[in-house]
């Protein structure tokens, strides 16, 4: 019954690591999926999280039951107070729900699944380019997608004319998906200036915001500073949608841990968009699991674990700075036609190179460095030892 099924292809981005896999050169280098590694090329696992899973183990009082539709509470509370700030005025007068999510795709999906059901306009504006996931979870779910512009490629940065027009022309009501920060694939953001007038603009047409946030801590080192643009928003008053990942900026990846918040205008109504949460989240995967949810619940709510755990991310976000530079300068040292610059510029985990697809075919082909075909790489994915190998392959492809 099945003949007739035909092959998919394989993901644009998890794809990637699927060929990585298969090659078996020894010079083979994955910049594709946003995956952290050490200098030495392999995942890491922060200390502080050893620590709270060693914590976790030893606790014998522990048990394994389900957990409520809406996840853990401490963790949502403590999630909720990481985002907004600890003293958010909305979570102070109980207008936040916060319920424990598959990761950021599942916080997405939840917030995209209830938007469906319960908001009236079903169109979503999405930054272009934007993460490759994103139009597939909004569609599913029900709404309609639609674009803005966002980046320049002549300038590699911020087409801020054409987001502000593209938004002021958009249907009132309509949701806007914005990028908290390290935006992903361009690793371009708004200034402050330029957020204070996305917010005016947003508001002003009723515009209703929901933020992806997958890099807080990763993008400046800095968890209050990567929040900024969410709180913006939050400070005035008015609602906003919060999809929460903790895959970056704990390393918990594979746990599937994350967040998703409705920041609403009464703890009445807030109460009534959880319970709506709820029927939402059950019959898609019941409850979330457990273990991450308590390991991140452990250290955000103990000063010392979050203090070493600040210290580690700011690690990561130092080290992924330190080789946007050494690839920049490797550039320049072989003259490689072009303005490298954005390199530098550019905020987080990716670089959106300006490379072309055929460009980032031969760089596959000849050395053996996969990366997704719009350009992107990962800079989590470099080490000092790998950049020289990328700077060749870089000139290689821009000079051949
Ligand atoms: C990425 O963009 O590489 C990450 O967000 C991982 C993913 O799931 O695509």
């Amino acid at each position: 019954v099945f003949a007739s099924v035909v092959q998919a292809p394989e993901d644009p981005i998890l794809g990637v690591t699927v060929a990585y896999n298969k090659d078996q050169s020894p010079v083979k280098l994955n910049l594709g999926v946003g995956a952290y590694r050490t200098e030495e090329g392999k995942p890491l696992v922060l200390n502080v999280v050893r620590k709270a899973e060693q914590m976790l183990v030893n606790d014998h009082s522990r048990v394994k039951e389900y957990l409520p539709i809406t996840g853990l509470a401490d963790f949502n509370k403590l999630s909720a107070k990481l985002i907004f700030g600890a003293n958010s005025p909305a979570i102070q007068e109980n207008r936040v729900t916060t319920v424990q999510c598959l990761s950021g795709t599942g916080s997405l999906r939840v917030g995209a699944e209830f938007l469906a059901r319960h908001y009236h306009e079903k169109t979503i504006y999405i930054p272009q380019p934007t993460w490759g996931n994103h139009p597939k979870v909004f569609t599913l779910a029900g709404l309609s997608v639609k674009t803005y512009r966002y980046y320049n490629p002549s300038t590699r940065g911020l087409d801020f004319s054409g987001l502000l027009e593209d938004l002021g022309n958009a249907p009132s009501g309509a949701i806007v998906l914005l990028h908290a920060c390290a935006h992903n694939p361009t690793g371009v953001d708004p200034t402050s200036d330029q957020w204070e007038q996305i917010r005016q603009l947003m508001r002003s047409k009723e515009l209703l915001p929901f933020f992806d946030s997958a890099y807080q801590g990763f993008a400046s080192g800095n968890l209050d500073a990567d929040a900024e643009s969410i709180r913006m928003f939050v400070a005035d008053g008015g609602e906003c949608l919060a999809a929460q990942s903790y895959a970056k900026n704990m390393g918990l990846y594979g746990e599937r841990v994350g967040a998703f918040s409705i920041v609403c205008k009464t703890a009445d109504v807030a109460t009534r968009v959880e319970s709506q949460l709820k029927l939402v989240i059950r019959p898609m995967y019941s409850n979330p699991p457990i273990h991450g949810a308590s390991i991140v619940a452990t250290i955000l709510k103990d000063g010392d674990m979050y203090t070493e755990w600040s210290v580690e991310l700011k690690a990561m976000a130092d080290r992924i700075i330190s080789m946007r530079q050494q690839l920049y300068d490797a550039l320049c040292a072989r003259g490689t036609p072009g303005d490298w610059s954005h390199i530098i510029k550019q905020i987080g985990m990716f670089t959106f190179t300006g490379l072309n697809t055929s460009q980032v075919a031969f760089m596959t082909k000849e050395y053996h460095i996969y990366m997704t075909s719009d350009g992107r790489i990962s800079m989590a994915g470099l080490s000092s030892r790998t950049v020289p190998h990328l700077a060749d392959a870089i000139h290689a492809a821009v000079t051949s």
